[in-house]
């Protein structure tokens, strides 16, 4: 990986050379970041923390096999919708380079780069997982060597830094990983995408669909404890790098429907009062029996809203694609306007 001052430029030097990762946040020692976070969200009068931070390389192995359990639908579902209709998704936006924000480990890409791949593309995944982009890198490689990778280690804002560059391009944020924001923080995110997309470029985004209530339920708490274990490893994470000292056997998974708002909630329930340490910032924050951290929210969708709610900021759904049971959404969006309405 490389590591010297200005992103963009450093982005714009890898594009030309064999370097293959680039380092967004060079600037700032993550640790920090992390424990910033945590005591944040700690301090709150309702606690909560910030789902970034599920995805360490242990986070990053455990969602990956979260996607292989029966009861975890969104991926396999995703997935189809994807290998059924790549080609028609290629012959409308034409050779366009493919930039995957919150990529992981790239699977379910490689169904978009069979159908890109012929145009001699370029795939620029951007995660805050190293551990997942070298994973991508590896397959990726494997699978498709004619195409150009250039991966980002940073969030959102780092690659929203260097559309401008990459013009033309499809931005892919498959997953709903969309669903894991606040909807202030949605509006906020599309907001972006419109400041920082170029007019005409594509827009492809997975969304999980409303359904009921018992299959998504059982998709957040599956029989063999994988998307528990993934809650928990937060927690260890914390012990590990914060020093929090959490005594993990008392941290409970809990997922719960919230009806009112359409989305999955994750909470952490202590079954022991407990004190937990930022290290770094030589803070500590008491926990009381019983009493719940929110880890995580999973918004689920309405495509007809959705659309609407996209339009206002000037990306206008060209196809929309779902599997037979209407589960999964995904459309294909355009940049169209210079000034949309809020
Ligand atoms: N797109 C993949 C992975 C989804 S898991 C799929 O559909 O299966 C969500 C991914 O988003 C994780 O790999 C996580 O590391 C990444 N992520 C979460 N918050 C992020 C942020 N703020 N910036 C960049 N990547 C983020
Ligand atoms: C990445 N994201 C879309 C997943 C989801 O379904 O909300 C994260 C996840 N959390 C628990 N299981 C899966």
């Amino acid at each position: 990986m490389m590591s010297n001052p200005d992103f963009s430029d450093r982005f714009r030097e890898a594009l030309d050379s064999e370097d293959s990762l680039v380092e967004a946040a060079v600037s700032r020692d993550p640790v920090t970041t992390f424990a910033e976070s945590v005591a944040r969200g700690l301090g709150a009068a309702r606690k909560s923390l910030d789902c970034r931070f599920l995805y360490d390389a242990e986070g990053s192995r455990l969602f990956e096999e979260i996607t292989a359990q029966p009861e975890y639908y969104p991926t396999r579902t995703e997935a189809e919708i994807l290998e059924r209709h790549a080609g028609e998704i290629h012959a409308m936006t034409g050779p366009v380079t493919l930039v995957e924000l919150g990529s992981g480990y790239s699977v379910k890409t490689e169904h978009l780069l069979s159908a890109y791949a012929g145009d001699d593309a370029r795939y620029v995944p951007v995660d805050v997982s190293a551990g997942a982009l070298r994973a991508a890198e590896q397959s990726i490689g494997d699978s498709f060597p004619e195409v150009n990778f250039t991966g980002i280690r940073g969030t959102y804002a780092s690659a929203f830094r260097v559309l401008r560059e990459l013009s033309p391009q499809m931005l892919v944020f498959l997953g709903s990983t969309i669903g894991n924001f606040e909807a202030h923080e949605r509006r906020a995110f599309w907001h972006d995408v419109q400041a920082h997309l170029p007019l005409g470029d594509w827009f492809l985004l997975g969304a999980d669909l409303v359904k009921d209530r018992d299959t998504l339920l059982a998709a957040y708490d599956d029989a063999a404890g994988v998307t528990a274990h993934f809650t928990k490893n937060y927690f260890a994470r914390m012990n590990r790098e914060l020093d929090s000292g959490v005594d993990l056997g008392s941290v409970e998974h809990r997922a719960v429907w919230n009806d009112s708002l359409d989305r999955i909630e994750i909470y952490a329930e202590f079954t022991s009062a407990q004190a937990i340490r930022v290290a770094p910032l030589g803070r500590s924050f008491d926990v009381g029996e019983g009493e719940r951290i929110r880890v995580e929210v999973s918004q689920k969708f309405r495509l007809p809203e959705l659309t609407e709610e996209l339009e206002r900021f000037g990306l206008e759904a060209r196809s929309s694609f779902t599997d037979d049971r209407g589960w999964f959404g995904l459309l294909l969006l355009q940049r169209v306007r210079e000034h949309a309405s809020s």
